[in-house]
């Protein structure tokens, strides 16, 4: 692969090899690329999760990395995505990690010769993180043909639905979505959270993405809660081996329960120590391929 920029551009095959690639990094594989390549990390849009997991990614595979502060870049001067990353690929960087507002930024950049990692774009796509998922998906059922999940929330907005209601119906699992019908997908498989709830082998919440949207004003925390999110009564409703997923960042007490957050159902956490052997797996599969 030169770049991972939609997992719809990758073949099953490939998806598995990633997967599969970061569960031996996490059981201990080691490549080390001896300080001779660099990663840069270019975030145009905040994160703390998938910049800093690709940065400690790139350090455990023995690559040095450039980390980008838009606030205090050319940015400033009207330099445009292309030319910021152009630059970076002048100075000698292997491989650029981007994060934009715009949905297909990546589109814009194929004068770029260096590979481009998406970290997300706009309400697109983000495929570290729908690999970081299936990765704790597998980890924990063995295998994705037959799983039901439930990905519940601002579907409409997020990138993290996109990327995975696609790839997960590839591989076989049933996927419905759920959540408030102004955030709701045309063609997504809409249910009613309570009406699957017990049904469930996964429930993937997601956060309200106040930034993607105007018109908020009356949002209404308490009420979000008690409709849509994790409350204590839902929780006690789970299967005993269905488990809960959230790509974070978390907005305790709206889509879940503060103290369902590191709950025995919970695999956030898990989810964010995923994120790095993912990352690694895909930052050496460019670099291998360069
Ligand atoms: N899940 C995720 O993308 O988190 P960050 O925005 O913190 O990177």
């Amino acid at each position: 692969m030169k770049n991972i920029v939609n997992l719809s551009d990758l073949s099953l095959e490939q998806i598995h090899h990633l997967i599969d690639e970061a569960i031996a990094f996490k059981n201990g594989k080691t490549v080390d690329y001896h300080q001779k390549k660099v990663v840069a990390n270019l975030f145009f849009e905040p994160s703390t999760r998938t910049h800093y997991s690709f940065d400690m990614a790139a350090g455990n595979l023995g690559c040095r990395t450039q980390n980008f502060e838009a606030n205090n870049s050319s940015l400033k001067k009207g330099e445009t995505l292309y030319d910021t990353c152009k630059l970076f690929e002048s100075i000698g960087c292997d491989a650029l990690v981007i994060r934009h507002t715009d949905d297909d930024y990546y589109k814009q950049l194929e004068g770029i010769h260096i590979p481009i990692l998406n970290a997300g774009d706009g309400k697109g796509n983000h495929p570290s993180q729908s690999l970081l998922d299936l990765m704790t998906i597998k980890e924990e059922f063995g295998c994705f043909e037959g799983l039901k999940v439930v990905i519940v929330g601002d579907i409409l907005h997020s990138r993290v639905a996109h990327s995975n209601y696609d790839v997960m119906q590839r591989l076989g699992m049933q996927v419905y979505t759920s959540g408030p019908l102004e955030y709701k997908q045309d063609g997504y498989n809409y249910v009613d959270f309570d009406d699957v709830i017990e049904d469930m082998d996964v429930v993937m919440l997601l956060r309200v993405q106040h930034e993607r949207h105007a018109g908020d004003e009356n949002f209404s925390k308490e009420n979000y809660h008690r409709i849509y999110g994790l409350s204590l009564e839902r929780y006690k409703r789970l299967k005993e081996t269905a488990i809960l997923m959230h790509p974070a960042p978390i907005n305790r007490d709206v889509e879940i329960k503060d103290e369902l957050v590191e709950s025995g159902k919970s695999r956030i956490f898990r989810q964010m120590h995923n994120g790095v052997f993912i990352r690694m797996a895909m930052i050496h599969e460019v670099l291998e391929n360069e």
